[in-house]
């Protein structure tokens, strides 16, 4: 028999086996200044391309304004409790009146943040006889949501029709059995790569299989489908969506979340999502601050039409600079570079270090081995000048790694820079 805290220390985990040589500059590293497209990284001003405060509306001075007037009037903690209980009031209501017209649905639900909020959605809906099938390269939250789920699931191949409909067919067969129901969840864009999810497909699949559709569209809300409602209406199946969910973290720059579809549907998540039953209910300085976004995002449109200029000028030029950026269709940005993931912190402290460049990498075992991701987020804040700076940066470090440059770098001297 083993102490638990023996058994913690002897094996902190995958990334807190680094957190004496890497936290503060390669793990939980802290961007500080004002949230905008340059920040300061340990004393030297970056260009950020980590954050997705997609349309600028993070630090934008109106939502400031009612942001902290907000907070003038009620604080952080009103209303205390639990909606259900006594955290309730009529901006939660109007939040969710506005959010279910801005995606074209009858109604929405408020959650306190997305993770906690879909994970609960999918336990609350599910029972033992369902199934649930979901696109292999979900979110956590989706991941871990399915993991509450007692019955069958059935995980298929990311993106893949063929392999869905195979799964669609064996969810047909156990849920007849059981007598259960069948709910499949995917995303609007899958935040790593930038593929959106195939839901015009997935939709199609409706025709032949009887299942509900879940999509955690994330990063589609507010940079999506003509009007930002998102993937679903850029691939024309906004109405096919049974259960829309989207964070108030990316475009809204701010916290909370929110699901939307039917008004039944919505009032059964209301009474019986357990993560917002039992959790005291956001706070109104929240509330009243995501109703002044989803204003801006509504009758502001040159926050989107800025953010895919910005798009298209940093895709575009990586794509004339021979760069690969797979097969991204919405703002993510993937540049995959090939190179020994062991050169990955060299090439990562370089960039910030010598070229003033703030990205997110990502190497084996969540891409091939013997390749480099750096993930890069545009918004609508970037200046032209901060993609040709970057892309020339780009061109730099890609010839280094190509030289073998960074194989000579010595790891220890780059451990750690507080
Ligand atoms: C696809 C996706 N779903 C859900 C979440 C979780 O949302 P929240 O940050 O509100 O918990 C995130 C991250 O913010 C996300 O990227």
């Amino acid at each position: 028999m083993k102490d638990l805290f023996e058994k913690i220390k002897s094996n902190p985990g995958p990334l807190g086996k680094w957190a004496d040589v890497a936290e503060g500059y390669y793990i939980f590293p802290k961007l500080e200044g004002e949230l905008a497209n340059r920040m300061m990284f340990n004393g030297k001003e970056v260009i950020c391309w980590s954050i997705n405060n997609y349309l600028g509306l993070a630090n934008h001075p109106d939502v400031r304004k009612v942001d902290s007037d907000a907070t003038d009037e009620y604080g952080l903690a009103y209303p205390m409790g639990a909606r259900m209980m006594s955290g309730n009031s009529d901006n939660h209501y109007k939040l969710e009146r506005e959010l279910a017209d801005f995606v074209k649905k009858e109604a929405a639900v408020l959650v306190n943040f997305g993770y906690q909020g879909i994970m609960s959605a999918i336990d609350a809906m599910l029972d033992r006889k369902d199934v649930v099938v979901y696109d292999s390269e979900s979110h956590a939250c989706i991941v871990d949501g399915v993991r509450l789920h007692q019955g069958q699931r059935f995980a298929y191949e990311h993106n893949n029709m063929e392999r869905l409909e195979q799964n669609l067919v064996r969810a047909v067969a156990n849920a007849e059995k059981t007598g259960g129901a069948i709910l499949v969840i995917t995303e609007g864009v899958f935040g790593m790569r930038g593929d959106q999810g195939k839901l015009k497909e997935v939709v199609a699949l409706k025709k032949k299989y009887p299942f509900r559709l879940l999509v955690d569209d994330a990063h589609g809300f507010g940079t999506l489908g003509a009007t930002g409602a998102g993937a679903g209406e850029e691939q024309g199946v906004q109405d096919e969506i049974d259960i829309y969910f989207s964070t108030f973290a990316k475009s809204m720059g701010s916290i909370g979340a929110f699901l939307a579809g039917d008004k039944e549907i919505m009032r059964f998540l209301m009474y019986n999502m357990r993560s917002q039953m039992f959790a005291k209910s956001l706070a109104m300085p929240y509330v009243i601050g995501n109703i002044k976004r989803l204003e801006m995002l509504r009758t502001q449109p040159e926050h989107k039409a800025k953010l895919w200029e910005n798009v298209n000028a940093l895709q575009g030029g990586l794509k004339d600079a021979g760069f690969d950026i797979g097969n991204t269709n919405s703002c993510v940005t993937p540049v995959y570079l090939q190179g020994d993931e062991v050169y990955a912190m060299a090439l990562v402290n370089d960039l910030r270090e010598n070229y003033g460049i703030f990205c997110s990498i990502v190497v084996y075992p969540v891409i091939p081995k013997g390749m480099i991701l750096l993930r890069l987020i545009p918004t609508a804040s970037h200046t032209m000048e901060d993609i040709s700076e970057t892309i020339a940066a780009f061109i730099d470090i890609r010839g280094k790694l190509e030289s073998g440059y960074y194989a000579t770098v010595n790891l220890e001297s780059i451990a750690i820079k507080q």
